[in-house]
């Protein structure tokens, strides 16, 4: 079989993101209706299920694309989806865990179309919602039947979720770290960024039902580290959207991780480019550096337009598209040794062009 991300202009969200949402939705619904009515409101609001008033709503939320995973990974090694459950439940948990307490991290106010937590509820209160939200991620996780399997599990996400905290970490003393010159980002730290604060998360889904099942450590070191190349790749394309995407499709403002100093694959790429449109993106980024903190660099939109125009000119939304695509296929490869399902594989392959192409 050859393993390949297929080309398509437009995707259509591949059926497994549908199935997740109707499996896996349930659960969350019945994990955050017993908390405190403030916390299961605050957690409601995150999924989309209600205002911020607590009033009901129909938003969609997520893609749901960790809990697809989870349940894609118990199809790979042969098992049926249902068996990943807790699992997926669990890694659905953790995401809005992380999502909740990065907007804060952040300072970002929209996300899934609407105010983020803490603007709708103040940061205190957004803190308390992630921490449970964790909390009973790990619960419904070592709550499976079978204890050992559980315990596995459990192991898995605790490990996520401490690379997801190390990636969080760069990603924030990043922000503080020059473009250009001595102590510059390189794209070997931005990998491990965001190797950390995306792709463990990521990888931690598509391992964690073949773990429910009992796969052996050579099954669940390969859909680790397949997971880990698209989860990078996928970060790839949240910084691709982060500069060019259509906030009424991503719900999120756009260019708000230039404004805050993030180092993002596309502008790291435009830096090292050839060509004009490099020199001015560098110059220009020099002399936002050189400015004191009496003379504020320029973060007018127009200034921060501009670079992002630039970063274009030099073609760093392109070669990110390109290296997330080339991730993509090269972490797929990694399931050709005839321990995965075909079925599922197909699936797999039909999400990761689902996703490289997404406009949210
Ligand atoms: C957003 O993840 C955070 C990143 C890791 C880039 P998603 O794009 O999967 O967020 P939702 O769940 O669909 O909103
Ligand atoms: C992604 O963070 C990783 C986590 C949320 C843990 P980002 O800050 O890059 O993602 P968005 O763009 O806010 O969704
Ligand atoms: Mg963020
Ligand atoms: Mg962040």
């Amino acid at each position: 079989m050859v393993l390949t991300v297929p080309t398509s202009a437009l995707v259509r969200p591949p059926a497994v993101l549908e199935r997740s949402r109707s499996l896996v939705e349930p659960e969350l619904r019945a994990a955050v209706s017993p908390l405190h009515p403030e916390l299961a409101r605050m957690a409601a609001y995150s999924f989309g299920w209600c205002e911020a008033d607590g009033v009901a709503a129909e938003s969609r939320g997520g893609k749901m694309l960790r809990s697809a995973l989870a349940l894609l990974s118990a199809e790979l090694v042969g098992a049926r989806a249902e068996k990943a459950v807790p699992g997926a439940l669990g890694v659905e948990l953790l995401h809005a865990f992380s999502l909740i307490h990065d907007d804060i991290m952040d300072a970002d106010e929209q996300r899934r179309h609407r105010p983020t937590v803490w603007k709708a509820y103040g940061t205190g209160s957004a803190i308390l919602a992630g921490d449970v939200l964790a909390a009973i991620a790990f619960r419904a996780v070592s709550q499976d039947r079978h204890a050992q399997e559980a315990g596995n599990a459990v192991k898995l996400l605790s490990q996520a979720m401490v690379d997801l905290c190390e990636g969080q970490a760069a990603d924030i003393s990043f922000e503080r770290r020059p473009w250009l010159g001595s102590g510059q980002v390189t794209v070997a730290e931005y990998r491990a960024m965001a190797a950390g604060k995306t792709g463990a998360l990521i990888a931690c889904s598509l391992a964690i039902g073949a773990v429910l099942c009992g796969s052996s450590s050579v099954v669940v070191n390969t859909l680790l580290k397949t997971g880990h190349g698209l989860g990078l790749a996928f970060q790839i394309t949240d910084d691709v959207l982060s500069g060019t995407g259509d906030p009424q499709a991503t719900g999120k403002p756009v260019l708000n991780d230039l404004r805050a100093g993030k180092k993002t694959y596309p502008v790291l790429a435009a830096l090292s480019a050839p060509g004009s449109a490099s020199a001015q993106l560098r110059s220009l980024l020099a002399a936002q550096e050189a400015a004191s903190a009496d003379d504020p660099a320029d973060q007018s939109d127009e200034t921060l337009a501009r670079i992002g125009a630039l970063v274009a000119e030099a073609g760093g939304y392109e070669q990110a598209a390109q290296e997330a695509r080339r991730l993509a296929h090269s972490s797929l490869t990694a399931l050709e040794n005839g321990h995965f399902h075909a079925g599922p594989i197909g699936e797999l392959q039909d999400l990761a062009a689902f996703l490289l192409d997404r406009s949210a």
